[in-house]
């Protein structure tokens, strides 16, 4: 999605504005652009394609001075091009703007405007605001921002210089990210906060139909009736480097190597490792609360919807509850009757996905009590839950999820194991067990990333593949499901998860000589029954890889290849299992000369619905 930039104070805006670009560019985009005040105009620089394509450009015709405004575009009103670019500026030239999201009234908007002598010059619904507010504008700026907020439908996030007060940046956004914060050296906006910590870590999180006024030696926050207001300043302690790519060729791969320590420091929040108890205190239900549960609702997007996937075992078999899981972009279509005692949980890496964000507010309306599980403090889903179980992943830049995955599965794990106990369904022996055991995870997934060549040359032989199925039965079905979306999303090759029991009732038709079957069996307890699944494909020429939980013998004969994993609990080989999946997908995608950190078509943090 669209990433936007801002800085004023006393050093040069471009080079700021380019860095926090880069730093942005993992959300995806198609053109890019920046305006900065020169001391006697507002300059404008922007181009089609990649960052380098602008930087090119700034190279051959720089810009200085020491404020200005800086934008990544993916498109969606308006071909990917110069024109349709960022930053929009009105008709006469009081103003340029920056702005992520979706003007759905842009062309009741634009008629109006139209009729009333504006020449458009952009497809964009973007220009419809900077027109909007240009026509508006009698000399304030804030009252001038604040009306257009009241005319406009839809999200957005607004980064505007006026011509009058070039000095400072005006923000102001609704159901769109949007971070300022300042640093020694002056003001910063940004829709992510990795594009600031290098200026600053303590930042603001603007919430929505508020405005922000940056100046150099300060930043003023005002409520959508113009009333100055207070705002609490976060500090945020993810370092740079988190956020860089280091020696690293590819994010994606800098993320599965953080996977042990992702997992040690999430696990330390939520359990006392000396004594191998869970904390009480970090989990928002007491006993009574946990008495009055009686169902759990689990909805997110993509990877995040299929870590719900394995939170829905886990709350089942650990705590003896019934829960259902539902995509959030189908969750508000589908006609819910809510009862009494129900929780939701919502699952985002980024805090700032639209479909989920409108689904939690959906239940939130219909008094659901709302717990987030999320990676990144400050965001709107953060912020508008009843309570969040954060992740310490640390900062995902690469698209594929990986690292904040394995985080999301280990919270709901723990959550699962805290409410089992507290409703009697475990005993106190039976969660140090599992705890004690969790605590050795980093280490198997340390040795898994050690040995990661196999993977590497199985890769090598596998590439071609046009199709790869992923199987598995139980836990290890929820686990198909993030092995296929991680292979497909990155390496485009056709890929799906299937229930191993399910292929005999249409799929296997699919499978011809040389079809690539991935089993998972990490649920030894299945592995008999799987072992026939894998004869019926292997039958019909299929080549099959194995991934199991320890030796087990009634798979070895039946698979072309078997990566046997340490021996662990079924519940807990998943945690394991999932990295040779994620390695898998890296090195085919890689193999492929895909685009591993940016596939095709894809955006970090999905804010459009
Ligand atoms: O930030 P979120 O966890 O809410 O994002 C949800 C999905 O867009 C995301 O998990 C997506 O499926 C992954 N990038 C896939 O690897």
């Amino acid at each position: 999605m669209c990433g936007i930039v801002g800085y004023t104070g006393y050093k040069d805006a471009t080079p700021i504005l380019i860095d926090g670009l880069e730093t942005l560019a993992y959300r995806g985009y198609d053109s890019a652009g920046v305006a900065v005040w020169n001391g006697s105009g507002i300059v404008m620089r922007k181009e089609k394609g990649q960052l380098k394509n602008l930087e090119e450009i700034l190279r051959k015709e720089p810009i200085f001075g020491n404020s200005g405004i800086g934008h990544t575009r993916w498109a969606t009103h308006g071909e990917p091009s110069y024109i349709n670019s960022h930053p929009h500026a009105d008709v006469q030239q009081k103003l340029v703007l920056v702005h992520n999201g979706i003007i759905e009234n842009y062309l009741s908007l634009k008629t109006m405007l139209v009729n009333n002598g504006c020449r458009f010059v952009s497809d964009t619904d973007t220009e419809v605001v900077a027109q909007l507010l240009g026509y508006v504008y009698k000399g304030d700026p804030l009252s001038a921002i604040l009306t257009v907020m009241r005319m406009i439908e839809g999200s957005f996030a607004l980064a505007i210089l006026f011509m009058d007060d070039p000095h400072s940046i005006y923000c102001a956004c609704k159901d769109s990210p949007m971070v300022v914060g300042i640093g020694e050296d002056g003001a910063h906006v940004a829709s992510d906060i990795p594009a600031m910590l290098a200026y600053t870590r303590d930042v603001t999180f603007m919430s929505d139909m508020q405005v922000a006024v940056l100046r150099p030696n300060g930043i003023s926050f005002y409520n959508e009736f113009g009333q100055s207001i207070n705002k609490a300043v976060i500090h945020i302690d993810w370092d740079i480097d988190a956020a860089k790519k280091g020696t690293y060729e590819h994010y994606m791969m800098k993320e599965i190597c953080e996977e042990p320590v992702a997992f040690r420091k999430t696990l330390e929040q939520y359990v006392s490792v000396k004594d191998m108890r869970l904390k009480s205190d970090c989990f928002p239900w007491n006993a009574d609360d946990v008495d009055k549960l009686k169902r759990i609702r689990i909805i997110g997007c993509g990877t995040a919807y299929h870590a719900g996937v394995m939170g829905k075992k886990y709350f089942s078999e650990l705590a003896k509850l019934p829960v259902e899981i539902e995509i959030a972009s189908e969750f508000r279509y589908s006609g819910h009757c809510f009862e009494e005692g129900e929780q939701l949980i919502v699952i985002s890496q980024s805090g700032e996905t639209a479909d989920t964000i409108a689904a939690m507010r959906m239940a939130k309306q219909r008094g659901i009590n709302v717990t987030a599980i999320c990676n990144v403090i400050g965001s709107t889903i953060a912020r508008e839950a009843d309570s969040v179980l954060f992740t310490y992943a640390g900062p995902e830049i690469a698209v594929a999820a990986t690292k904040s995955y394995l985080a999301q599965i280990t919270v709901l794990f723990l959550t699962a194991l805290y409410l089992g106990k507290l409703r009697g369904a475990l005993d106190a022996k039976k969660v140090s067990s599992l705890l004690e055991e969790l605590s050795k995870v980093p280490t198997h997934i340390q040795n898994l990333i050690n040995e990661r060549e196999r993977i590497q040359f199985f890769a090598s032989k596998s590439f071609a593949s046009k199709h790869v199925f992923f199987i598995g039965r139980g836990l290890d079905y929820g686990l198909a499901m993030e092995a296929a979306l991680k292979l497909k999303e990155i390496s485009y090759i056709h890929s799906e998860a299937y229930a191993a029991g399910e292929l005999k009732h249409g799929t296997i038709a699919l499978i011809e000589d040389g079809s690539l079957v991935v089993a998972l069996v990490t649920q030894r307890h299945l592995s008999a029954k799987i072992a026939s699944n894998i004869e019926e494909v292997r039958v019909r020429g299929a080549n099959v890889l194995c991934i199991t939980n320890g030796y087990l013998p009634d798979i070895e004969g039946h698979c072309n290849e078997v990566w046997q994993l340490e021996s662990l609990s079924e519940i807990l080989s998943p945690f394991c299992a999932i990295v040779p999946m994620q390695l898998l997908a890296y090195y085919m995608a890689v193999q492929r000369g895909c685009s591993v950190d940016k596939p095709r078509n894809l955006a970090k943090s999905v804010t459009v619905e």
